[in-house]
């Protein structure tokens, strides 16, 4: 046992990975999977608020464009609920747990979305801020997670990146169109910093989590990088963020902003924001309406398997 312990430790401190045959803490298999699956339902629910816009695409461009992108985020749910699988976890398990509300997902995703300058918007805010907290992920000290977490950061940009596209083409429209994106922004904007999840000193997980190199950098560290980087693209695009002391502090050598209102991030983590109901509805009906998908699944499996056996020489051939 005192070996195992041994090796996971060195494992860590060298900056190598853990991977699933690898003997690990109790507390490291539970916190990797609570993360995974978390992040996994979050790539699934995400799906929502931006779905809704696929048939109001205001053009046939922007339809395909947010089609493929609502696409990959269902499969980054799906490489997450697999690199869950191999700590042991049960998808079908983790499914029932969030329909069940026994689990968590972003609660960025229980905020509306009220016209199709929010589709821009969460490319840029949103998964900008996935960015941010996810690039430092592909050095997750688990390997399957750190491999899954490569290539999900690549669309994730190309995501952020045909975001703001959308609203520079907004901001180039009408007094209108413009009016659209900056309402967007102000509803955008704090709910998008509450992200990176509770301060530092608020965050009792946190330290234990960058002892295992689950985490790298904190929620505060990371918050600061997303400011600092989005200040100047909001300049670019010509948008005002809506914080009266965000500024920048040349001692610092970093930007300042206000204080963020904690109590509403709490409010919607506990089930009270203005979609919580509606988002686990949908996702629960839609769990129920594939019902019959799944039940086809396995029976072709079950008779593929049986067929298999009962014909060995044909899969030999
Ligand atoms: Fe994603
Ligand atoms: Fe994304």
């Amino acid at each position: 046992m005192a070996d195992l312990e041994g090796h996971f430790d060195r494992t860590i401190a060298r900056d190598q990975r853990i991977e699933p045959r690898d003997w690990m803490p109790d507390g490291y298999r539970a916190t990797m999977v609570r993360q995974i699956a978390q992040h996994a339902h979050s790539e699934i629910i995400g799906m929502q608020p931006e779905g809704e816009w696929i048939t109001r695409a205001p053009s046939l461009r922007r339809k395909a464009i947010l089609l493929a992108k609502v696409q990959d985020e269902a499969g980054h749910g799906l490489y997450l609920y697999s690199a869950a699988e191999t700590l042991g976890a049960d998808r079908a398990e983790l499914t029932d747990k969030l329909i069940e509300g026994r689990q968590k997902y972003s609660s960025i995703f229980n905020y509306p979305t009220l016209g199709y300058a929010d589709v821009g918007v969460i490319g840029w805010l949103v998964d900008g801020a996935a960015i941010c907290n996810q690039v430092p992920l592909c050095r997750s000290s688990y390997g399957p997670y750190a491999r899954a977490m490569i290539r999900i950061c690549k669309e994730e940009s190309f995501h952020q990146r045909q975001g703001y596209e959308l609203l520079l083409t907004m901001m180039k429209g009408t007094a209108d169109q413009r009016a659209m994106v900056q309402d967007a922004v102000d509803r955008w904007w704090w709910p998008s910093l509450m992200m990176f999840g509770p301060p530092d000193d608020a965050s009792p997980n946190t330290a234990r989590s960058m002892a295992w190199k689950i985490k790298r950098h904190t929620n505060d560290e990371l918050r600061q990088r997303f400011v600092d980087m989005t200040v100047p693209q909001a300049a670019v695009l010509g948008v005002t963020l809506p914080d009266p002391e965000l500024r920048w502090n040349p001692e610092r050598g970093h930007h300042d902003f206000g204080a963020i209102d904690w109590s509403e991030l709490q409010r919607v983590i506990s089930g009270d924001g203005p979609c919580n109901a509606e988002r686990l509805a949908r996702r629960r009906a839609a769990h129920e309406d594939g019902a019959w998908v799944r039940e086809a699944a396995a029976a072709h499996a079950r008779k593929a398997a049986a067929r298999a056996a009962r014909e060995p020489q044909e899969v030999a051939g």
